[in-house]
């Protein structure tokens, strides 16, 4: 908390050893009325959820944060480029790494999966508001999980060193609240997209029981995947899941 101070949003800051899903928790406090900027942190999860209804995996060593925000109509549908941008930038400030985007908004260090956004978003009391989950592999041993080998990855196995969770989570926050309070979506879009590993590659995408093969041409303004389908035609992907082929 101490690592917190200092920053916009640091006054409504609840921490956790253990909990469900800090997406929940969120939610039950934007019921409940409380402000913009409250943070859920925990350092260990149960049931961590990710898009698409997949499970999240968050152990200790994990980073797992839901920051509660009441958007504007404007600023809702950038939340999630929004979110993955920030995290990458924290990322490389608290380790010496590279980290790329993958359409929509994995985060990735050598084309392996370091961290995942979930935004979700509601009514409470009147008002929209938007919790914006963001989940960092951070210190895990990733020898113990294989299942995820080749897939994901962790800070401290792509450095090499221990990460200072702490200094991450402060600077994730404070990215955040940089782009969220000087809204600036073009700007966004441009920096969001300038990191996107997906553009230009063969990609397989699935979504809503169709699947497009093609290749990745470009991002509309508001973030949707153009694909230039095998077909022909002309595919603009708004959300689903896409596949980065050889
Ligand atoms: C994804 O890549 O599918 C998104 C993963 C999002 C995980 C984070 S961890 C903090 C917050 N709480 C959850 O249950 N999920 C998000």
């Amino acid at each position: 908390e101490d690592a917190l101070s200092g920053c916009r949003w640091s006054k409504h800051i609840l921490t956790y050893e253990r909990i469900g899903s800090t997406m929940d928790r969120s939610r039950e406090l934007a019921h409940k009325g409380a402000p913009e900027g409250t943070l859920v942190v925990a350092a260990e999860q149960t049931e961590g959820r990710g898009r698409l209804s997949r499970a999240w995996v968050s152990p200790v060593g994990s980073l797992s944060l839901s920051l509660l925000l009441h958007p504007s109509s404007e600023q809702l549908p950038y939340l999630t480029m929004l979110a993955g941008l920030a995290a990458a930038e924290a990322i490389e400030a608290a380790a010496p790494l590279k980290a790329d985007l993958k359409w929509p908004n994995d985060i990735l260090i050598g084309g392996r999966k370091v961290a995942g956004i979930l935004v979700e978003s509601g009514t409470a009391r009147g008002k929209t508001y938007a919790a914006i989950g963001i989940g960092v592999n951070v210190n895990m041993d990733m020898a113990g999980w294989p299942d995820l080998a080749g897939i994901a990855t962790s800070l401290s196995a792509e450095s090499g060193r221990k990460i200072d969770t702490p200094r991450l989570l402060r600077a994730i926050v404070d990215e955040i609240a940089a782009f969220y309070t000087s809204f600036d979506p073009a700007a966004l879009r441009d920096l969001w997209r300038a990191r996107l590993v997906t553009l230009g590659r063969r990609v397989t995408a699935s979504g809503g029981g169709t699947v497009v093969e093609g290749v990745a041409a470009e991002v509309t303004a508001d973030g949707a995947l153009v694909i230039l389908g095998d077909d022909g035609a002309e595919y603009v992907v708004v959300a689903g899941d896409v596949t980065l082929k050889p």
